[in-house]
């Protein structure tokens, strides 16, 4: 878009992104995963490069999505592969941003070869939490960094979609958080999105729905406004 292009109102800034969805491996040829496309992730990455930003995007598993000019890319796999690029290209942000669907859960144990299948009933899948990367960020948050997260959510009959989304920011300690309803066709592997941008301090920004792009595009208004602030 020819107006994002005007706005180099990221010049000089450092982005990390995470994008995707993880594989927790079972053995070598199986894992599990989720039905992230990445593409949220893709189009903050490729609004902030527009923007004159220095972009790093970590990518787990993505649908078949073109790297954004001038973006680098980082590719893993499993949380703890995220986890670990994540802290090293956060190390040198201005502003991180986890777009990723991380897995909560992974195998316990990795089997060094194929899992045969035999007669006997197969064992159930012992699992194990993984870490919480985007709170490890924030505890490892650097001067004036500014940190976002992200969460899809379904409300259910006690609690709205936007009550986890404000309840999920105080528990994580980021400066902003994406809350997007899920259910019912929205979000995963969509074009569009909606929700709600929420700060740390308690605003609430209902975000149109519209393309992943012009979600990105109020994700990097708020984050240029927090940069300016702070210096
Ligand atoms: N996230 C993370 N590490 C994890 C899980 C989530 O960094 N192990 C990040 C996601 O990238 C996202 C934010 O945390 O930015 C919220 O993810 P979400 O799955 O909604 O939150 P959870 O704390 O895992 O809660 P839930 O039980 O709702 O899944
Ligand atoms: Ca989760």
């Amino acid at each position: 878009v020819q107006s994002e292009a005007l706005r180099r109102t990221l010049e000089g800034v450092h982005v990390a992104i995470s994008a995707g969805g993880t594989r927790e491996p079972l053995d070598p040829v199986r894992f599990i995963g989720n039905r992230s496309s990445g593409k949220q992730g893709y189009a903050l990455a490729r609004v902030a490069a527009q923007r004159g930003a220095r972009v790093t995007l970590v990518a787990g598993n993505t649908a078949d999505l073109t790297t954004p000019a001038g973006v680098d890319l980082v590719r893993v796999g499993s949380a703890v592969e995220l986890r670990e690029a994540m802290h090293k290209v956060a190390a040198d942000a201005d502003v991180v941003v986890m777009a990723a669907a991380v897995a909560d859960f992974r195998p316990l144990s990795l089997t060094g070869h194929k899992i045969k299948k035999t007669s006997a009933d197969p064992d159930p899948i012992a699992l194990t939490k993984n870490p919480d990367i985007l709170v490890e960020l924030v505890s490892a948050r650097r001067e004036g960094q500014v940190i976002v997260g992200f969460a899809a959510e379904t409300g259910d009959e006690t609690t709205s979609v936007l009550d986890y989304g404000r309840a999920k920011l105080h528990r994580k300690g980021c400066d902003l958080l994406v809350v997007n309803a899920v259910g019912d066709g929205k979000a995963f592997e969509q074009e569009d999105n909606a929700g709600w941008l929420l700060t740390r301090e308690g605003a609430e920004t209902p975000i149109p729905h519209g393309p992943k792009t012009q979600v990105a595009s109020v994700v990097w208004d708020a984050v240029t406004a927090r940069l300016t602030e702070s210096q």
